[in-house]
């Protein structure tokens, strides 16, 4: 039987885990310099939490969830996204009684949702967030806005843009939602037929549905930014304010809605301006979400935050014609000549890595110059030679791989020889 990984997911074989590793370190190192700290909470949650907030006439909630029922007789769904867990924590920890306000999070880990496979698009992919709870400061909106855009420059991404919209607070969103189904309702029998219950239940999803892209409804549909009461208006005008400020420059886009119901205020995405990235631009998306601790029994504690896959950020980085710097080499490389210089290379080994030296050594009994082969291949800058005469005269041979020099080094020096050697 042939068994395959499953569709929409992948391996992260050793060949590209290096990177995983380095963009998980410049997200920890940036998250540091802004003073998040890392929350993780669990792969599942209780189903109910994702429709109440992500929204259940969302595609999200209705098409995308891997839910299941566990042996209890509970209604599980493996995390399609971030927000909701963390806010569920924030809420069930009383985050909210910190002393420092805003509780400033990140996360980073898998998240699921059953989407048609596609570049850039996975069934599993993993989603690196921050959430910023409890202060309406729109100078915090500006904070995540330049904390993902920090992340993008740190990892070498040059080519990307800031597309903002606001969507009000909810007497704008509601003149809004007024104003959409005045619009779609004379012509509601030409679009699909979510979109025909979207109409009633939630008008403004109608405006990211993926089938009716294109239907010339939804370029003369009314714009959310035409609503804003003056509180929104004068809120999203500082959020503006913030960015100008710190020089970070935005496109405007009115038709910005995001997928996600919880959204109020400041909505925003980060979209690759690569050539060659493929259909999908947007590496990053995120906004405010003041109202979603209350909708799920906390406190008043006004939010905003982001999500970006790494996946994205990697092929954004491949689609620039860039990379990260090497991974990191290998110091020493031991070959052996026999089984009693075996023994001897091996107690050595575990020497040079005791000292911090990064080394490995053969274990597949080849024959030297396969050995040296290897060496060769993982870029050891040195590599020690040990055969009979070594073992009898309780030396090594050293050979320094940059300039082919080979020296007998006395064991009791080895560690002092190599440390010159390395510098
Ligand atoms: P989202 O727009 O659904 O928002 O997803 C955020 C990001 O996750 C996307 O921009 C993309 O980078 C990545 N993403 C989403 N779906 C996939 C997929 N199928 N394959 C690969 N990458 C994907 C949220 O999830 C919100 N929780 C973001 C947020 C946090 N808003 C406030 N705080």
């Amino acid at each position: 039987m042939n068994f395959k990984v499953p569709r929409g997911t992948q391996d992260i074989l050793p060949s590209e885990s290096w990177k995983w590793q380095q963009v998980e370190s410049i997200i920890r190192d940036v998250c540091d310099n802004y003073r998040y700290k890392e929350i993780r909470t669990p792969i599942f949650e209780q189903t109910e939490l994702f429709q109440r907030t992500v929204g259940d006439t969302t595609d999200i909630v209705t098409k995308e969830m891997y839910t299941f029922t566990d042996r209890g007789n509970r209604s599980m769904t493996l995390r399609p996204e971030g927000t909701a867990p963390v806010v569920r924590s924030f809420v069930e920890n009383k985050m909210f009684g910190y002393p420092d306000q805003p509780v400033k999070l990140y996360y980073q880990g898998p998240m699921f949702r059953y989407e048609r496979q596609q570049a850039g698009r996975y069934r599993q992919f993993v989603q690196f967030g921050v959430e910023a709870i409890g202060s309406a400061d729109p100078a915090i909106d500006a904070e995540v806005i330049a904390l993902a855009l920090d992340v993008y420059k740190r990892s070498g991404l040059t080519d990307v843009k800031l597309v903002l919209n606001s969507l009000g607070d909810s007497e704008s969103r509601n003149a809004h939602r007024d104003a959409l189904v005045a619009h779609f309702t004379p012509q509601i029998g030409e679009l699909c037929s979510d979109c025909q219950s979207r109409l009633e239940k939630n008008p403004l999803r109608i405006l990211d549905c993926k089938v009716d892209r294109e239907h010339p409804l939804m370029e003369t549909a009314p714009s959310l930014s035409d609503y804003l009461n003056e509180q929104s208006a004068s809120y999203f005008e500082k959020v503006k304010g913030y960015l100008d400020d710190v020089g970070i420059s935005y496109e405007l886009d009115p038709n910005l809605v995001r997928g996600l119901d919880y959204y109020n205020h400041t909505a925003f995405e980060i979209m690759s301006t690569a050539a060659g990235f493929g259909a999908i631009t947007t590496l990053c998306g995120g906004g405010r979400y003041n109202g979603l601790a209350e909708e799920i029994g906390g406190p008043s504690a006004p939010g905003i935050g982001f999500g970006m896959s790494i996946e994205r950020l990697l092929l954004a980085l491949e689609a620039e014609g860039k990379s990260f710097t090497q991974e990191r080499e290998l110091e020493v490389y031991i070959v052996t000549l026999d089984e009693k210089a075996h023994r001897k290379g091996f107690k050595l080994l575990n020497e040079l890595r005791n000292a911090g030296v990064r080394a490995d050594m053969d274990y597949m009994d080849r024959k030297m110059k396969a050995q040296m082969k290897s060496a060769d291949r993982f870029n050891a800058k040195a590599v020690f030679v040990i055969g009979e005469d070594e073992v009898e005269g309780n030396t090594v041979q050293l050979k320094n791989m940059a300039d082919g020099s080979q020296e007998t080094i006395e064991d009791g020096a080895i560690i002092e020889k190599l440390k010159e050697q390395l510098k």
